[in-house]
């Protein structure tokens, strides 16, 4: 059993979205029985809240389901997940803290967008205080990056459908 985390910052705009992408990308290869998957966020400022609304309709328009509530990130999961995705740099950073001060200093922490050779360093920009073309445009980023992501595992892992 392979474990992915996706992180934002509020999880409720990036990760949960990330998350329904996943999840589509893994039934739709036939690759679900592999994983363990869930998203949450560095801060604690949307717990127990469903994701935004214009995340919810952007994954709709894509023919994903949603259903999510928000979490913080904490110590359990540096020991749970093999894969800790952050969206951005800020929450990278985070994450690096956070891990030293859970006892997990040599936790590898990765953003997603380095799975993308082209894309490596960047961000996925945080849609928050923007319209809702934003979500499009972060659906687009995640779509690659977790394909990307996927085929790595697959090479790294051996998994078949
Ligand atoms: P997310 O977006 O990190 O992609 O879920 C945000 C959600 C909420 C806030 C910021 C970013 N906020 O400041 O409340």
């Amino acid at each position: 059993m392979i474990k992915v985390l996706f992180v934002c910052l509020g999880n409720i705009c990036r990760s949960p979205l990330a998350e329904a992408i996943f999840n589509d990308k893994i039934n739709k290869n036939g690759l679900k029985h592999h994983f363990k998957f869930d998203s949450a966020g560095t801060s604690d400022f949307h717990i127990g809240e469903l994701p935004d609304e214009r995340t919810i309709k952007c994954a709709q328009h894509y023919g994903m389901p949603i259903k999510h509530r928000g979490r913080q990130v904490n110590r359990v999961d540096f020991r749970e997940f093999d894969y800790i995705l952050a969206m951005d740099e800020h929450n990278l950073q985070n994450l690096n803290k956070m891990k030293i001060q859970y006892g997990f200093p040599e936790k590898p922490i990765f953003l997603i967008r380095d799975f993308v050779e082209e894309s490596q360093g960047l961000s996925v920009p945080d849609p928050y205080y923007g319209g809702e073309e934003g979500f499009h445009e972060i659906f687009k980023i995640l779509d690659q990056s977790i394909d990307h992501f996927l085929q790595k595992l697959k090479e790294r892992h051996q998994l078949y459908a």
